[in-house]
């Protein structure tokens, strides 16, 4: 099979961002479609689409973290599913469908010894799938919940960054371990959304109405798991509202990845000892051996029309640095990819 272009458009990391992420950040390049070395297993991949993940930001910077940061002149690293163009591999034969980090260009190669090495995408599976309801954010949703949170029947959760790839699985995680849920997220229409599809049992505008005297009237016996995907005030104010021996998991913190300096932590850490709750951090990463397990349950859920999802599909090789902004600016509905 043949590469359909001659040229492979990429965009390269320009310059580290400071605060917000901009489409000056990335730099257009073109070059020859690169040649994968069949002996040692290599493939060519023609990239099909892109996952735009919140983590992008992070590795912009020039942090040491779970991976290591994209250097400038880089092609942006990004998760995605490609086609197989050439291959002598059995495992990711040519025509097939593989999914992995290929980056922000047209082609990729990509082989066993990479740090992260393809993974077949299963025959009848629409591929977008492959990176929303059946990908990492879900894992994320997941073991977040079930291991970090482990909710009980009747419990009240409340979900910040909740119509989200993460937080609308969280959502109907909980509600289907038999909780109350409270759904934050920005604007109207993303609040029913989550009331009307993922089942929340009440959802908060966080920008036009006050957390804190929400969470008053909503919990007047406190939040039993907080799932935080967004730090910062929000983050404080639900310490505030949290019962005794409540659990708080921190999955992530977007409201902080672009601040230009470093951003004060909650004010009220106190209450974690008073009332005994318990707050822990996770990366979905630690958990890859079990993903068969999360993957099975969520098909199942996902299936059988108990776990909902959206997805949120730009277009345009063009529109790859500015699609990225979409996430900070909270104007994807639900997961954000881009067909190529
Ligand atoms: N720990 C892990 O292993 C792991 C893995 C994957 C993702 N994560 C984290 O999970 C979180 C959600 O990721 P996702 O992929 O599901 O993204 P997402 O929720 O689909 O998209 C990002 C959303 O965050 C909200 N947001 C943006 N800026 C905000 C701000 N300043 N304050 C409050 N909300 C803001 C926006 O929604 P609104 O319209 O509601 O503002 C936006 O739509 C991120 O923090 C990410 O880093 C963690």
């Amino acid at each position: 099979m043949a590469a359909s272009q001659t040229i492979n458009r990429q965009w390269l990391l320009k310059t580290r961002p400071s605060g917000m992420v901009s489409q000056d950040n990335f730099e257009y390049a073109e070059c020859a479609i690169p040649e994968p070395d069949l002996q040692s297993g290599q493939v060519l991949l023609q990239n099909l689409y892109l996952s735009f993940d919140p983590a992008m930001r992070g590795w912009m910077d020039d942090e040491p973290s779970y991976l290591p940061p994209v250097q400038i002149g880089e092609v942006m690293r990004a998760s995605s599913v490609a086609k197989v163009i050439r291959s002598d591999n059995r495992s990711w034969p040519e025509g097939s469908l593989v999914q992995g980090m290929f980056g922000w260009q047209d082609y990729a190669v990509a082989g066993p010894n990479d740090l992260v090495p393809p993974t077949a995408v299963a025959e009848g599976i629409p591929p977008t799938t492959v990176l929303s309801v059946f990908g990492g954010s879900s894992l994320t949703a997941y073991f977040g919940m079930m291991d970090v949170g482990r909710p009980q029947p009747g419990e009240t959760v409340l979900v910040s960054g909740a119509a989200g790839a993460v937080g609308s699985v969280v959502v109907q995680l909980a509600k289907l371990k038999g909780c109350r849920v409270i759904a934050i997220a920005g604007t109207d229409e993303k609040c029913q959304w989550l009331k009307d599809e993922c089942g929340a049992d009440e959802a908060i505008n966080y920008k036009t109405r006050n957390i804190h005297q929400c969470l008053s009237e909503l919990c007047p016996s406190g939040v039993d798991i907080f799932f935080d995907n967004v730090g910062g005030e929000t983050l404080e104010q639900a310490i505030e509202h949290m019962a005794d021996f409540g659990r708080i998991v921190l999955c992530g913190q977007i409201s902080e990845y672009n601040a230009e300096q470093p951003q004060p932590g909650p004010a009220n850490l106190k209450y974690l000892i008073t009332r005994r709750i318990k707050m822990q951090g996770f990366i979905m990463l630690d958990y890859l051996d079990r993903v068969e397990e999360a993957a099975g349950k969520l098909g199942e859920w996902v299936m059988s029309g108990k776990i909902k999802y959206r997805e949120d599909i730009q277009e345009g090789f063009d529109q790859i640095p500015a699609t990225l902004e979409r996430l900070f600016q909270g104007e994807n509905k639900g997961k954000q990819l881009l067909a190529l």
